[in-house]
């Protein structure tokens, strides 16, 4: 059999997503994760026995780290790449040192908190000439994939329009707690898709609104009030105009999560609509159940789908040297175009990019 190398990887943020990370890493066959770091101790021991459930004290290779300079010091050539998967408001944070140490880096959507972090990731990269991918995961969606695919062949002409929409019960900012935006969580998945849509055209004003009716004790608080719902129309360069939809209150628990992406060219007209990927589930007396199938469904004893695919990716490119299929500057402008949104709801006037 042929020996591949495998990509010696560490996952800094080890609450839920950073768990998925750990676990993903854990069972692909190009990856070792030697180690899982939070801030949190007891976040990290917890991850880390995770791991290592079911092997011998001499196997046991996950360690936790609860300080990632440390961490990088301490491993120094035994680490190739971390994933950084901490809170939003970290991102630069976390990600500083493992650029400074040359290693590779996995971080989280969004890129940073607000657009002029994201500059100062960016340019940290540069200077370091480190590698870097921005965990967009709708890039390793084929639904997403395919329609931006055909958009770029050509086939639907100029897209003149369109509209996408992300939507969730209010669990969602209840268990947030008003720490993180909306835009931020769910909203970034759409912005940056819908600058893949609209090719080499550039957004050059946005206008924002927002409802508040429902989690008003989260949203009042905030610097910005994003209310339980937002309405974006984004303009671009070319003339093309577009709705992002952002709403985190369905009155109904059975509707965990819904997106949609509708895209109107000259050509053609293409749509996205996920609630029920295919299985639904109606039992007595329970809520209907749509399970997700698409981003990180777990079966077989193992998380599979999308962010499978993209961690296998980011491996895959890391250790071959070729590029990753994520585009970092979009990440960024999508988190720009997102302040431009956020000061567009505080000021109430349209916002010029
Ligand atoms: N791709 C997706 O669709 C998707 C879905 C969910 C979350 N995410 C992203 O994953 C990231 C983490 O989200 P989460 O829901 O797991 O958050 P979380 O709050 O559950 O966990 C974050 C962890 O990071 C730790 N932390 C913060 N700063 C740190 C630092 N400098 N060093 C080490 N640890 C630090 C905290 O202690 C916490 O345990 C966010 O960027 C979020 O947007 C992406």
């Amino acid at each position: 059999m042929k020996e591949t190398r495998m990509l010696q990887v560490a996952v800094i943020g080890c609450g839920y997503f950073g768990t998925n990370h750990a676990r993903i890493y854990e069972k692909l066959p190009n990856a070792l994760l030697m180690a899982v770091c939070d801030r949190n101790r007891a976040m990290a021991d917890e991850l880390a026995a995770l791991i290592n459930s079911g092997r011998s004290e001499e196997e046991e290779r996950c360690r936790a780290f609860y300080d990632a300079e440390e961490m990088l010091r301490e491993l120094g050539d035994e680490l190739d790449a971390c994933s950084v998967a901490v809170s939003e408001h970290y991102h630069y944070d976390a990600a500083r040192p493992v650029i400074e140490a040359g290693k590779a880096l996995l971080i989280e959507k969004p890129i940073a908190q607000d657009g002029a972090t994201a500059d100062r990731i960016m340019e940290l990269v540069g200077k370091h000439k480190t590698r870097m991918m921005v965990g967009q995961v709708l890039k390793f969606d084929p639904k997403y994939q395919i329609m931006a695919q055909k958009i770029e062949n050509g086939d639907f002409g100029e897209v003149t329009n369109m509209y996408l929409e992300r939507s969730s019960t209010n669990g969602v900012p209840r268990r947030l707690s008003g720490a993180i935006s909306m835009y931020h969580y769910m909203g970034v998945h759409d912005f940056e898709a819908m600058l893949t849509f609209a090719g080499s055209a550039r957004p050059v004003k946005v206008y924002a609104q927002a409802v508040d009716k429902v989690n008003g004790a989260f949203n009042r608080d905030r610097a910005v009030n994003e209310g339980d719902a937002t309405f974006n129309t984004i303009t671009f360069d070319n003339g093309t105009i577009a709705v992002i939809h952002l709403f985190w209150a369905h009155a109904s628990e059975s509707l965990g999560f819904v997106a949609r992406a509708h895209v109107f060219g000259t050509k053609a007209t293409g749509y996205i609509d996920i609630k029920s990927p295919g299985l639904e589930i109606y039992e007595e007396d329970r809520l209907t159940e749509y399970p997700e199938l698409t981003y990180w469904p777990e079966f077989n004893g193992e998380i599979q789908g999308a962010l499978k695919a993209e961690l296998l990716h980011f491996c895959e490119a890391t250790l071959s040297g070729k590029p990753y299929i994520v585009n970092n500057e979009r990440a960024v402008l999508a988190v720009k175009v997102i302040d431009a949104c956020r000061e567009s709801l505080k000021t109430g006037m349209p916002v010029m990019l």
